[in-house]
């Protein structure tokens, strides 16, 4: 953090993440697929301890796509045992650096030892309160959108909710993410500059930051260039400069 010399005012409340390159890191060492997952983890930890060090409250990582389920079988089921075995692995950890665990994604597609793990940690890491952890998991933006609409539509149809009172607010309200504010940055590995179905609603006024580092390589002081480099940038929302100083004056 000292190499970068952050704004610790300005510091980024959620933060999320497309882990991407895995498979490309393994590749180049000549190893299998999951052995880029494997280290993956690594960097989870590394990104997970750089973030709750300078006070960012909620890390969202997009672990496995609803897309994902289309890769070769044993790659899936290689990386649900990966999961399963991290969550058992990093339990006391989260729980001793006061880290919440919070799922976001279709839950009840993943196997039965996926949800068991997941949820034993979730109620074992209940009420900490240093920064959230937010996984998500078989997890689709469209299809949160779609599944949010029909909701809000069956409500009206009973006459539980008028169609004129649906604005931004109640549409994040019937969000997987209600409970979290939008995220001020994305980071993206591995060089692919998309967001892939990824929090598209939350992400309209986020900052996107490509690295074409890999997941794997991925470490703390990459992290902390990340929100340097988001530091370095003004956020208008639309308005310009000037308006944005009288705000601040
Ligand atoms: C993308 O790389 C990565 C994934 C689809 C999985 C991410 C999973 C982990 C880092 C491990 C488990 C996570 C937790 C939270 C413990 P890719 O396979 O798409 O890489 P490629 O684009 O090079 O093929």
């Amino acid at each position: 953090m000292k190499d970068f010399n952050l704004d610790s005012t300005r510091i980024p409340k959620h933060v999320a993440i497309i882990m991407d390159g895995n498979g490309r890191w393994a590749k180049q060492k000549g190893e299998m697929r999951i052995f880029g997952h494997t280290n993956g983890v690594g960097s989870v930890r590394e990104a997970l301890t750089a973030a709750g060090e300078i006070g960012v409250e909620y890390l969202t990582l997009y672990a496995f796509s609803s897309e994902n389920w289309s890769r070769p079988k044993e790659e899936i089921s290689a990386l649900m045992d990966l999961l399963v075995q991290s969550i058992y692995n990093e339990v006391d950890e989260l729980n001793s650096k006061g880290v919440k665990l919070a799922t976001i994604g279709d839950i009840e597609f993943l196997p039965e030892s996926c949800q068991k793990a997941l949820e034993e940690a979730k109620q074992s890491t209940k009420d900490n309160k240093k920064i959230t952890l937010i996984l998500a998991l078989s997890y689709s933006s469209r299809r949160e959108i779609s599944l949010a609409v029909q909701k809000m539509t069956n409500e009206v149809v009973k006459g539980e909710l008028d169609s004129s009172a649906i604005n931004e607010e109640l549409i994040s309200s019937y969000l997987s993410t209600s409970d979290y504010p939008d995220p001020e940055l994305l980071i993206r590995t591995s060089g692919e500059n998309r967001v892939s179905n990824f929090l598209m609603w939350q992400l309209a006024y986020t900052e996107l930051y490509f690295t074409k580092i890999l997941w794997p390589d991925f470490k703390k002081k990459n992290f902390y260039k990340a929100i340097f480099d988001y530091q370095k940038r003004e956020r208008r929302f639309g308005k310009t400069s000037e308006q944005l100083l009288d705000s601040n004056a």
